[in-house]
C-alpha cells in the first residue's frame, strides 16, 4: 500500500512539475505597472553640450565617465585600494555601449523611467542602485558600491540625464533587447563547436584566440578589445554568462560596427557563439549561491546553468538549449 501511494505522489509532483517552467504570460504579469506604458521611437542622445556647467552638470560629467571608464576611477588596478570597487578591468560601456547610448545594446536612456522595478532574480521590488550593484557583482566582478556615495550617485544622476523627456514607465524602442529567432531556439541547442569556428572567423581578430583580449599599456588603463573569459572580465552570475542574453546582444552589436539594423552574424552563429565564450571548458570566475537566485521557478530565467529547476530537464539543457519545454511562450 504504502509503496503505490508514494508512486502515485511521485507521478502526481511530476505532473505539476512540469509547468515551472519559465512561463512568460506570468512574467509579463509581475512586470506589469498597471497602465500602458507611452512608446519612444526614435530616441537619441542627448547633445554632450548641453550638459549645464554646474554641479549638477559635474555630477552628470562624472557619471558618463564612471560608465564609460569604470576601469580609472574603480577599477582594480586603481592606485586607492578604497576606491577598487570593480574585480576587472571592463567598463559598463564594454556592454552598455558608447556609455550606455547605443539602441539594442542594452543602454541606460529607458534605465531611470523603468525602476523601481520587479525583479524576477528575488521576487521583490528592485531600486536603480540595488540594478547598478546587480552588474558591480557580477558584470564587474566586483562589490557594490554605496548607495549614498559620490560614484552611485552620479552613475543614478548621469542615468537620470540621460533619460529626460521620457515619461515614467516608457517602453523606448532600441532600450529593450533584440531577440534570436525564439522557434530556433526552442527547436535547436546551441553548438559550441560551430561557435568555435564562428568565433575564429568573426571575433579572435580583436578578442585573441584565447579570449583574453588587448589591453592598453598602462595601470588601470581598460582594454582596446575586453577579454571574454578568464580572470579578468564577467563572473558566471552575469547576464553575459547566458547563452541566450548573450546569443540576442551579440547578433545586434557584435563583430564591432554591427548594430540592429546592419547585422553581421546570423543568429544562428550568435547562438553557436554564445555558447563557445560561456562554454564550461572557458575558465571564469564563480559567482556563489546562485542556487539562490529565482526562487519563483514559474518565472526562472531558461538558460541559468544552476538550478534547482522543476520542469524535468538537464542542465546541460538549460545551458544551451533546446528551449522547448523550459520556455512556455506567451500567447
Ligand atoms: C559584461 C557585460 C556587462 C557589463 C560590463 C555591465 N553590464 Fe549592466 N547589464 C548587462 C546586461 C546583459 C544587462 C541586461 C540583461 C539582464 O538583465 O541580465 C545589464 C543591465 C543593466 C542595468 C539595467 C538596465 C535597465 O534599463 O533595465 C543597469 C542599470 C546596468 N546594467 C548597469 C551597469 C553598470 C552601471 C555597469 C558598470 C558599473 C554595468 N552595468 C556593466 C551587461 C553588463
Ligand atoms: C573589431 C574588433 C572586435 C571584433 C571583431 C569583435 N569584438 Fe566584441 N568587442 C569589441 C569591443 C571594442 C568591445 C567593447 C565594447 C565597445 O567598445 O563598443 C567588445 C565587447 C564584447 C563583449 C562584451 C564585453 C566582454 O568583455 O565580455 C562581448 C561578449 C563580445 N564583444 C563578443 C564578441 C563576439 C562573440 C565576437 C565575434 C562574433 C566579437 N565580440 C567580435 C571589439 C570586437
Amino acid at each position: 500500500m504504502k509503496h503505490i501511494s508514494l508512486i502515485s505522489m511521485a507521478v502526481l509532483l511530476v505532473g505539476t512539475s512540469t509547468l515551472l517552467a519559465l512561463d512568460v504570460a506570468t512574467l509579463n504579469q509581475r512586470a506589469n505597472k498597471g497602465f500602458t506604458p507611452v512608446v519612444v521611437k526614435d530616441w537619441k542622445a542627448p547633445d554632450e553640450s548641453t550638459i549645464p556647467n554646474n554641479l549638477f552638470g559635474d555630477t552628470v560629467r562624472y557619471g558618463k565617465a564612471l560608465v564609460h571608464e569604470t576601469y580609472k576611477y574603480i577599477g582594480p588596478e586603481v592606485e586607492d585600494p578604497k576606491m577598487r570597487y570593480a574585480g576587472n578591468n571592463l567598463a559598463c560601456s564594454s556592454c552598455h555601449q558608447e556609455a550606455g547610448t547605443k539602441r539594442w545594446s542594452a543602454p541606460f536612456m529607458a534605465t531611470f523611467a523603468n525602476f523601481p522595478q520587479y525583479r524576477n532574480r528575488d521576487e521583490t521590488i528592485g531600486s536603480i542602485e540595488e540594478r547598478v550593484n546587480g552588474c558591480m557583482g557580477r558584470s564587474m566582478n566586483g562589490k557594490p558600491l554605496p548607495e549614498n556615495g559620490k560614484e552611485m550617485r552620479a552613475i543614478v544622476t548621469y542615468m537620470y540625464w540621460l533619460g529626460q523627456g521620457i515619461p515614467l514607465g516608457a517602453t523606448v524602442e532600441g532600450a529593450e533587447f533584440p531577440q534570436v529567432n525564439r522557434k530556433m531556439v526552442m527547436s535547436q541547442a546551441a553548438d559550441p563547436i560551430k561557435g568555435e569556428q564562428v568565433y575564429k572567423e568573426h571575433c579572435a581578430s580583436c578578442h585573441g584566440e584565447n579570449g583574453e583580449g588587448v589591453k592598453r599599456e598602462g595601470k588601470a588603463n581598460g582594454y582596446e578589445f575586453p577579454p571574454l573569459w578568464g580572470k579578468d572580465t564577467y563572473n558566471t552570475g552575469a547576464g553575459m554568462y547566458r547563452v541566450l542574453r548573450a546569443a540576442d546582444w551579440i547578433v545586434a552589436n557584435m563583430p564591432l560596427g554591427a548594430d540592429n539594423h546592419n547585422r553581421i552574424l546570423t543568429d544562428e552563429q550568435a547562438y553557436n557563439v554564445a555558447a563557445y565564450i560561456n562554454n564550461y571548458d572557458k575558465p571564469r570566475d564563480v559567482k556563489a549561491n546562485r542556487e539562490k537566485d529565482f526562487p519563483d521557478l514559474k518565472v526562472k530565467v531558461p538558460d541559468s546553468d544552476v538550478g534547482p529547476y522543476d520542469d524535468g530537464k538537464t542542465r546541460h539543457q538549460h545551458k544551451f538549449g533546446p528551449y522547448k519545454g523550459i520556455i512556455i511562450p506567451a500567447k
